[in-house]
């Protein structure tokens, strides 16, 4: 059969449109701060034409979304959040082995989370747990100065400190594998169970407790130290603790979903978020981690990381799926039914 030239020409051209349609977007799983998520989102797409459909969720309801779309993968970027879930991701064989052109780039750090995952996953930002607090209603309440952990379990601050579910909330996983790390596993537990009596809310998001210390819903949020200088940055009376006793901290990761749909949309992402460009959009959103790209640049408000005693996380031991999964199960069964 002679088809003729102008019904070919269109043919062809409706199929390449078709395919353009059907190639050139992304669907993007973001567990950084909701404005930074949107801000990537919209660059990436400004950058390349590329739609990006973006959800923002915490850490560990990313992971566990993925899990659950693991026959039937429907994002393509996990961009952020913290890097314990995704060092699970990656070892259960949720995500991609990728190596980046950009990875000449980037700090030792992002490279040893990648290395430690068989480059399924990659450091993009950096990052200390702490806490902070209201000054005014710790003052209006006639409470100390907390400084240390271990001043957040005295009885005075019953119902004003306020941390996220670690089963949710990548900053909550990490304060509890910190906790462990820096007191043992006994007496870390030990520690979760005082802290239990004085939580008022267990939230979704890990930084939500600070956003709540912020409009004066809570006195103390357990949060990132970055999540509490941008409520200060923000103009609420926020104070940035580094606790006393040392600290654990997190690598913010990236990593390519396995089976992703829009796999070349994927990469383009990815090389392109571990730009010193695209990593300097943190700035324009009071993002205050350490960005992963050696050029990129790290605001003066963000913690100094070099004045803070950080503990030596073992990322690739608390980010293994034997252990994430059996520390959230002892904290759910020990500390979280416990009677407050
Ligand atoms: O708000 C930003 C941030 O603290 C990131 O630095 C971190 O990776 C992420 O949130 C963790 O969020 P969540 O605790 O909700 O998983």
């Amino acid at each position: 059969m002679k088809l003729g030239n102008t019904f070919v020409g269109t043919l062809v051209l409706a199929i390449s449109a078709a395919s353009a349609s059907y190639a050139d977007k992304l669907t993007l799983y973001c567990s950084a701060q909701e404005d930074w998520c949107q801000l990537m989102a919209r660059s990436f797409e400004d950058a390349t034409g590329i739609d990006v459909n973006m959800t923002r969720k915490s850490s560990g309801e990313t992971f566990a979304q993925i899990r659950a779309e693991a026959t039937n993968p429907k994002g393509d970027v996990w961009w952020g959040g913290t890097g314990d879930p995704h060092l699970q991701a990656a070892e259960e064989g949720l995500t991609m082995e990728y190596n980046s052109p950009m990875r000449g780039e980037l700090h030792d750090w992002a490279i040893s989370q990648a290395e430690s995952a068989g480059n399924r996953t990659i450091g993009i930002y950096s990052g200390a747990l702490g806490y902070g607090y209201n000054t005014q209603l710790l003052a209006d309440n006639n409470l100390p100065e907390p400084s240390c952990w271990k001043d957040l379990l005295k009885p005075d601050y019953k119902g004003h400190v306020q941390m996220a579910n670690p089963n949710s909330s990548g900053t909550a996983y990490t304060t509890l594998a910190s906790m462990v790390q820096i007191f043992g596993e006994d007496e870390g537990f030990d520690f979760m169970k005082g802290l239990h009596a004085n939580i008022n809310q267990y939230t979704k998001s890990g930084s939500a407790p600070i956003k709540a210390a912020g409009r004066g819903e809570s006195t103390i949020g357990i949060v990132f130290m970055h999540d509490a200088v941008a409520q200060a940055a923000a103009g609420f009376p926020i104070k940035v603790v580094a606790p006393c006793e040392g600290t654990g901290y997190e690598i913010g990761s990236m990593s390519i979903i396995d089976g992703a749909r829009n796999e070349e949309e994927a990469k383009k992402f990815y090389d392109w978020a571990l730009s010193a460009e695209a990593q300097n959009l943190a700035l324009q959103v009071n993002a205050f981690q350490v960005p992963s790209n050696t050029g990129a640049q790290t605001s003066d408000k963000a913690p100094d990381m070099s004045t803070i005693k950080l503990i030596d996380y073992d990322f690739k031991k608390y980010g293994s799926s034997d252990e994430r999964k059996r520390l959230l199960q002892k904290w759910d069964e020990e500390v979280s039914t416990l009677p407050q």
